[in-house]
């Protein structure tokens, strides 16, 4: 019986903290409300001050946003927004921009 319960909280454990770690496109895309008065909307800046987002791979933007959020990577602005982000808002942010209609890459020759 105990080692029924064990493997009933090991499965709840890894349940849990495998939701948390999972990005929801609709969380992102309520975040991203602060992030499109610099970065455009959807991420489609038209100002080269500041980087387009959209069409970004996932996996660069949660890079990205850690760097600026622990301070490795330096920009006054983006440092600041970064560290009020979590890695749940980081994740929710970055699969909304990585999915929306912009960079692309470009075909091999
Ligand atoms: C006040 C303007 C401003 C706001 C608001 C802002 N950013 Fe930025 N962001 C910048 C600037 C400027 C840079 C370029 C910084 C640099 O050179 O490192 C940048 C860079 C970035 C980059 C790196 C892009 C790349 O190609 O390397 C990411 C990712 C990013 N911002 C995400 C966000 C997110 C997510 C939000 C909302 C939470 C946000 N930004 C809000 C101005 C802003």
């Amino acid at each position: 019986m105990k080692k029924y319960f064990f493997i009933y909280f090991l499965i709840l454990f890894f349940q849990s903290s495998y939701i948390e770690a999972s990005a929801n496109y609709d969380a992102g895309k309520s975040k991203a409300q602060t992030c499109i008065a610099c970065h455009g909307v959807n991420g489609n800046s038209t100002n080269k001050m500041y980087p387009k987002l959209a069409g970004q791979y996932k996996d660069y933007l949660v890079y990205v946003l850690q760097e600026y959020k622990s301070g490795n990577r330096k920009n006054a602005i983006m440092n600041g927004f970064a560290s009020n982000l979590t890695e749940q808002d980081i994740n929710d942010l970055s699969l909304y921009f990585s999915k929306q209609k912009g960079l692309e890459v470009l075909p091999s020759k």
